[in-house]
């Protein structure tokens, strides 16, 4: 695991541009694909502004990536709270993808429908493979959440589903992939700011109890890169 921390969300955002950019190119050298879970919520959105300007934008082979979501608000696609939409205005729209190469989760039939036919694509592309995604890349509440796994869960305890409907009193109907896939992810980062994720931050990373469920992604590779501002990692002490 390492942690990665700049001054602030504007500097993280440009550092991880980069590494992301330098992830995808090595990973082009031995295969033709590359595979990327990408997060929702309010973070990413300055990340994939950066990949959709020059010089990513065109220095990026974008049509040999194939785009999948961890996770999903069972909202249509024209609502702004769909994740899919936001990654679509940002930076889908932006790049020269193939739209066959973008796997939206479903928001128009019944969530747990939705589940399994996400896990069934997922399986198409996925199966087989030593690693699961080629990269995933995820965000934290203030409540330690990440994908919308929420604290106290029902499906927390879920070890063998790729994909799950879950429904949050606060958050709604959501669609989430589950740690036993995000784990199996040959690089997994997660993409957090600001100092109100300070605290709990410092609980995911040096807690010595599994209470949060950001706890859960472990990859089996060790593969965890946490991209930070100085914000987040206030609280921060070196024996985390
Ligand atoms: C979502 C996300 C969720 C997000 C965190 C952090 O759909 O909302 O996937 O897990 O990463 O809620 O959200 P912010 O970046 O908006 O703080």
């Amino acid at each position: 695991m390492q942690i990665h921390v700049y001054k602030n969300a504007e500097e993280v955002c440009d550092a991880l541009a980069a590494w992301i950019t330098d992830l995808i190119d090595k990973t082009h050298l031995v295969k033709e694909k590359f595979t990327w879970a990408l997060s929702g919520g309010e973070t990413p959105k300055k990340l994939y502004q950066k990949l959709s300007s020059s010089p990513y934008k065109e220095k990026i082979k974008w049509d040999r990536i194939h785009f999948f979501w961890g996770d999903e608000r069972v909202v249509p696609f024209d609502d702004e709270r769909n994740n899919a939409k936001m990654a679509y205005d940002i930076l889908l729209s932006k790049i020269n993808i193939p739209s066959e190469h973008i796997h939206k989760i479903r928001t128009d039939i019944k969530p747990a429908e939705a589940a399994k036919q996400y896990e069934k694509t997922l399986h198409q592309y996925l199966d087989d493979k030593k690693f699961t995604f080629d990269l995933t890349l995820l965000g934290m509440g203030e409540d330690g959440h990440t994908l919308s796994l929420f604290p106290g869960s029902s499906i927390l305890n879920d070890q063998l589903s790729w994909v799950n409907a879950v429904h949050s009193k606060e958050k709604g109907e959501r669609i989430t992939l589950m740690p036993s896939l995000v784990n199996r992810s040959s690089t997994v980062v997660f993409l957090v700011t600001g100092e109100k994720k300070g605290l709990v931050l410092t609980e995911v990373l040096g807690g010595k109890e599994q209470k949060y469920p950001a706890q859960l992604i472990q990859p089996s590779n060790k593969e965890l890169h946490w991209f930070i501002d100085k914000e987040a990692a206030k609280y921060l002490t070196d024996n985390n």
